[in-house]
């Protein structure tokens, strides 16, 4: 890319209020085939004077449309009266009041960035959140310029007799032509990332809720017909996240009407659009035939963030783009909480640490790592991170955890007091949780602008004659792009101290009273680098539980060792902790072995380790979903994580041989607990039933690491006795992946079952592409030619690219660098038509570095040969930029 291509990028230093605020918008949609056409009508106000002349140009934001008129205050303005530039309109001295109409119109059909007015199959719909709304019309496209929005939709009464916008609709009817229009208003002012369109011919489920001040909310939840008979599980969510809300957190529905409209082209999960969500498909759509037990939790959990966002988001919303995770992290934890309710807090926090692991932490490690608060972007696109997501969802948390659950609360409640309406930044919500508890928060919030992954280091000394225990805590930081120092967090440790029969045992700091019971759990507060906790009355050496249900998002070393671990991972009074101490435990065994294959010793499973699984398989006083969790072995990603340098194929060589080991050594345990967690009856999705099958699934998948053909005949029967997803996708997983003899034919079947739905066909094309087999990237090239791929289709290029160059590390990292130069392929191919799709893409290899030597030349070449195309979009540019800088 040459040098005046260069994107620019923008930071949050240079923030400035908008000049001109908008008091009230129209829109008038005319809908065609071939083109759409938008009238705008904004009523604008000056709100100060900007440069030094005297002179407030307004410029609104816009691009890949045609603009046919612009007329101010009545008056159709020349073509010299407005400058128009790629992305932008400028019109340069209004008055200082004035009423602005614009006409423009895109080709909605040939829109493949899922951004801005597109089409989904048969129908329209828009997104546009971040910056989407600026290719529908020419708008301050900011989130600071709220406004109450008019619509009005025209469209062919045939084809699309369903006409959504956000709001109340007010009238409504049809027109000459075969033509029909509806008016939606909504009164809430709201900034243009929250408006949304839709226009189909769509079936619709309904139901109602009555709110806790009595008023009755219409629901209506919108698919395609044929697929609203899959529609009622999220209705379910949706009254249960209702209900939640109001009671945890006081929170009441606003609105008359509550739609969500399902789409199948879509590049996130779903968007929260006031009174309007847009759900992609995988998180509305579900029947026992097409979606898993993990995917009907999904549901509920996005069905609930979505409508989470209309407190934490829409009413309160944010100022900039930097502020983000204001209303995602938040949103996130709201979820989080309201999952933990409906499954199991133990089970919901441990999946929860796993994504953060497994996702969050490798960011904060890399060349793209920022802080929850970014304080620049290119492509704001490229910031619904991990980090803004899921560690700004931790940093919420630990304002619970130091404030207390009722504390937190009263925080949040005096930031909805004062924010009603207003677009606000992470300080206006520090600061409502410091004047609700009358409590400085002022170390803390370097949560939110230094990026990294602290690390903890924990020593114990324990003095017999004073029974005195001494706990020394250290926290460091490493550095992060842009940020070489970093100062002290202020981290929540929540302690318990275990004697040997594993009893959690009084907390007395040194200096207090012991008149009252001392708790056997504390959260200590890390402030400074090094910190020491004197406790009393402790008479032996205990073993430490530390940082107790990941009460903060660092890397913890308490220094144990595999005694230890073996200990807690079989009687942590904490579950979190227990299964931590079990991942421990494995993470260091394997790591064992690792080393052991690179010197070329002959490869062993210490017994201890294998009496230790066994224990946990057969603890029955743990519940089957903490015992799945707490025997599925760690991933091969995370076991690179923890190498100096990352080998997949030692990562796969060693997991496959330590799954091979268990599943001889331990073949009648694991073929009793399969029997004895049937779950009995018809299939239905409840929490206690997923748990029973996680483990039962567990247990075969085992089983077949063995590669024996009576586990393979075991699986075959599951297979075909199965009446759901699934059992089914749990059966032909493993015979699939080990390239047993009965692969082929079940992947033919199997086909037959995911034909007619589309989420079930991604899991059709997904376990092909993550099959570790020597052939997988030929596989994928064939799966691409399959009738039911499109490149276009979000869902079907993660199902396809993203589960082999994302899920198939042995092979998307093969020494030929076949799997890279795939990789770039597919991102330029997507970039030129889904920027978005096609960053997430390239962002799989943004931590080149992080691997063998031979790995990472080839990625690095790879990588650089994308950077030297013409038309890049700003989305690629940032990730492969950064990547290699
Ligand atoms: N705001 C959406 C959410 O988290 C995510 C999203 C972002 C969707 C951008 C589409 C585009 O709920
Ligand atoms: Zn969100």
């Amino acid at each position: 890319m040459s040098d005046s291509a260069k994107p620019q990028t923008r930071y949050l230093k240079d923030y400035a209020p908008p000049p001109y605020a908008v008091s009230a918008i129209q829109l008038r949609f005319e809908l065609f085939e071939e083109s759409a056409r938008v009238t705008s009508t904004l009523e604008m106000q000056r709100q100060h004077r900007q440069d030094e002349a005297g002179q407030t140009p307004l410029m609104l934001d816009g691009h890949d449309m045609t603009l046919h008129s612009v007329t101010l205050d009545g008056q159709k303005l020349d073509t010299d009266a407005y400058i128009v530039e790629p992305e932008r309109l400028v019109i340069a001295n209004p008055p200082e009041r004035f009423t602005l109409e614009i006409v423009t119109s895109s080709k909605p059909q040939d829109n493949a960035s899922l951004e801005g007015l597109y089409r989904s199959g048969d129908m329209f719909c828009t997104q546009c959140e971040a910056e989407g709304f600026r290719k529908i019309t020419y708008y301050p496209d900011r989130p600071d310029v709220m406004a109450p929005y008019t619509v009005t939709i025209e469209a062919d009464k045939a084809r699309y007799p369903t006409l959504l916008s956000n709001g109340n609709r007010i009238d409504g009817g049809d027109l000459p032509d075969g033509r029909r229009f509806a008016v939606w208003q909504d009164p809430f002012p709201k900034p243009s990332y929250l408006f949304a369109l839709v226009a189909g011919n769509l079936g619709c489920l309904r139901d109602a809720f009555i709110t806790q001040s009595g008023r009755r909310v219409a629901l209506e939840l919108y698919a395609r017909e044929q697929d609203v008979a899959q529609c009622h599980h999220a209705m379910a969510a949706l009254k249960k996240s209702m209900r939640w809300d109001e009671e945890r957190f006081g929170r009441e529905y606003d609105l008359d009407v509550y739609m969500i409209v399902a789409v199948g082209d879509f590049n996130m999960g779903a968007m929260e659009n006031k009174g309007l969500n847009i759900f992609n498909t995988k998180y509305v759509l579900a029947n026992p035939d097409t979606a898993t037990d993990s995917e009907y939790e999904g549901i509920d959990s996005v069905i609930a963030h979505e409508y989470f966002h209309n407190w934490s988001g829409n009413r309160v919303t944010c100022r900039d783009w930097f502020q983000l995770s204001l209303k995602e992290g938040l949103t996130v934890f709201r979820d989080q909480e309201f999952s933990s309710d409906i499954v199991s807090g133990p089970v919901q926090r441990i999946n929860d640490v796993r994504v953060l692991r497994s996702h969050q932490f490798p960011e904060d490690a890399g060349p793209t790592a920022h802080p929850v608060q970014p304080d620049s972007y290119i492509e704001i696109n490229n910031f619904y991170t991990n980090t803004v997501y899921n560690k700004g969802a931790e940093v919420v948390r630990m304002l619970q955890t130091l404030l207390g659950r009722d504390g937190f609360r009263k925080g949040l409640d005096l930031y909805f007091e004062r924010h009603d309406g207003q677009a606000v930044t992470v300080e206006e919500f520090i600061s409502a949780m410091e004047a609700a508890n009358g409590r400085a928060l002022t170390q803390f919030r370097l949560w939110y602008v230094q990026a990294g992954t602290p690390q903890v280091r924990a020593a114990l000394s324990h003095d017999a004659a004073s029974q005195r225990l001494t706990l020394t805590l250290r926290q460091s930081c490493p550095a992060t792009p842009g940020q070489s120092f970093k100062q002290p967090f202020h981290i929540p440790i929540a302690t318990a101290l275990l004697d040997q029969q594993g009893q959690a045992i009084p907390l007395r700091l040194v200096g207090e009273s012991n008149a009252a019971p001392a708790p056997t759990e504390r959260v200590l507060e890390l402030r400074a680098t090094e910190e020491s906790f004197h406790f009393d009355g402790v008479a032996q050496m205990p073993t430490p539980s530390l940082l107790r249900g990941f009460s903060a998002p660092v890397k913890l070393d308490a220094q144990l060792d595999n005694a230890q671990l073996a200990f807690l991972w079989a009687h942590d009074s904490d579950p979190f902790n227990r299964w931590e101490s079990g991942q421990e435990y494995a993470t260091r065994v394997m790591l064992g072995l690792v080393a052991a294959r690179a010197r070329g010793d002959s490869l062993n499973l210490d017994e201890n380790f294998v009496d230790a699984f066994r224990a946990c398989l057969q603890d029955d006083a743990l519940d089957p979903a903490l015992r799945a969790l707490a025997l599925t072995l760690p991933s091969e990603g995370h076991l690179m994580e923890r190498m100096t340098l990352a080998d997949p194929q030692a990562a796969h060589a060693i997991r496959s041989f330590v799954r091979a080991q268990l599943s001889v050594r331990l073949e009648a345990e694991l073929l009793t607990a399969y029997h004895a967690f049937r779950v009995a009856g018809a299939y239905r999705y409840a929490p206690l039933d997923a748990g029973r099958r996680a483990l039962r699934n567990l247990c075969l998948d085992l089983l077949l690491a063995g590669q024996d053909s009576a586990a393979e005949t075991l699986a075959l029967n599951h297979y075909h006795n199965a009446d759901n997803m699934t059992d089914r996708l749990a059966a032909i997983t493993p015979i699939i992946h080990g390239g047993l003899p009965h692969s082929d034919k079940l992947i033919a079947d199997f086909y037959i079952h995911c034909a007619s739905s589309a989420n079930a066909l991604d899991k059709w094309f997904s376990i092909q592409a993550s099959a570790p087999l020597p052939d997988a990237l030929p596989r994928v090239r064939a799966l691409m030619t399959h009738q039911d791929f499109s490149l276009r289709n979000p869902n079907k290029v993660r199902a396809v690219i993203g589960a082999f160059c994302g899920g198939n590390p042995v092979r998307f990292h093969d020494a030929s660098g076949a799997g890279y130069a795939f990789l770039a392929e597919q991102v330029l191919a997507l970039d030129a038509a889904n920027p978005q799709a096609a960053a997430r893409m390239v962002a799989l290899m943004s931590r080149w570095r992080r691997f063998r030597r031979d790995l990472a030349e080839l990625m690095q070449k790879q990588l650089q040969r994308i950077l030297t195309q013409d038309k890049l979009s700003n989305d690629v540019y940032e990730i492969v930029s950064k990547s290699l800088n």
